[in-house]
């Protein structure tokens, strides 16, 4: 599998067999990290060469975990980074993608970039002359699907045939993403939401084309109890995303608030199930939003509940952990 000088900006770009290859890949970069295995040029080829690189490190919108997944990968690999972030740097504000793109191209081997609209990143890709590496658009998250296709992969030993229900705006770039994870790789997506946060038609077309060839399924329903019955995962993210409006929160939490994982949806999936969300989440009101959220719409969490989060079935923190591995199988195979 040569997956040298792709982009990563969208799971739709990659095959089957191409996503299972990196999955495969962040398993074992997993396994020698947990050893403290030093990286073999002979036995792992792909690794070879990486030392020395330098990549750039893209942030528009605020991070954690997929900025600390890229540095910490990054050294694990022998490859610098250097961050920039709209405030501290030309790019948008200044200077135009095409040209941001041609200017890092010159200095480093490849790119990673977080912000709004995908047409950015691919804007960005097709003026790079380097690999670059989608860290979350309105509409996609593709590392967090490695992440979240190895956890779940970790978990129950395969990916077919698996059962994933998504609770919450399925509209954005994780509904979306998880619903063309699922697609890709033979399992079953259900979005159970308000009929307004369901995903785009074309996409869902667009999927079910490939589901008819991977044996997946896309079901769309408003049926709490239906759609989350014998769901090996319910999967939830945070009801409003970064760049949208203060003022959405409140028909956001009316609209929403049925579709909050809880207790209830958890015994309707099944003991078999597990909780994932991509974290952050407001499962309690020790963040600022949290709190301010808390007081003006006398909630004490949204979209999913604190016992929930905390509990034995809930797998949030093996899946941000996972975001670091999938990261650097990507750098890996891609530079
Ligand atoms: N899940 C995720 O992308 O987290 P960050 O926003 O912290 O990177
Ligand atoms: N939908 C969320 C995902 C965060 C990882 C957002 O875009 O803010």
């Amino acid at each position: 599998m040569d997956l040298k000088g792709r982009d990563f900006l969208k799971l739709l770009d990659f095959t089957t067999e191409e996503i299972e290859f990196l999955i495969k890949l962040a398993g074992e970069l997993k396994e020698n990290k947990k050893k403290g295995k030093p990286i073999n040029p002979r036995t792992q080829p792909l690794l070879n060469n990486l030392a020395g690189k330098n990549i750039a490190l893209i942030f528009e919108k605020a991070s954690t975990r997929t900025r600390c997944a890229f540095e910490v990968a990054a050294r694990d690999l022998g490859i610098a980074t250097t961050y920039l972030d709209a405030a501290g740097s030309q790019v948008g504000r200044k200077e135009s993608i095409a040209d941001t793109a041609r200017v890092l191209s010159s200095m480093y081997d490849g790119i990673e970039y977080r912000g709004f609209g995908q047409e950015i990143v691919e804007e960005l890709a097709k003026y790079a002359q380097v690999p670059v590496w989608n860290g979350l658009t309105d509409e996609f998250h593709p590392t967090q699907m490695l992440a979240d296709l190895l956890t779940i992969k970790e978990h129950f030993g395969r990916l077919k045939g698996i059962k994933l229900t998504y609770m919450g705006d399925a509209r954005f770039n994780m509904g979306n993403s998880l619903m063309v994870a699922c697609a890709k790789m033979g399992m079953h997506f259900t979005a159970c939401t308000a009929k307004e946060y369901f995903p785009a038609k074309e996409l869902v077309e667009q999927c079910r084309t490939l589901a008819a060839k991977t044996g997946a399924s896309i079901t769309l329903t408003e049926d709490v109890d239906a759609g989350t019955k014998d769901a090996d995962v319910i999967y939830t993210d945070v009801w409003v995303s970064m760049g949208e409006a203060d003022e959405v929160w409140e028909s956001r939490i009316k609209a929403l608030t049925p579709y909050k994982v809880d207790s209830k949806v958890m015994r309707n999936a099944g003991r078999q199930a597990i909780f994932m969300h991509c974290l952050p989440a407001f499962h309690d009101l020790k963040t600022a939003v949290g709190r301010e959220m808390g007081e003006k719409f006398g909630i004490t969490e949204m979209e999913v509940t604190d016992e929930v989060f905390e509990s034995a079935q809930s797998v949030v923190f093996e899946e941000a952990e996972n975001r670091m591995h999938t990261i650097k199988a990507v750098i890996a195979a891609t530079l």
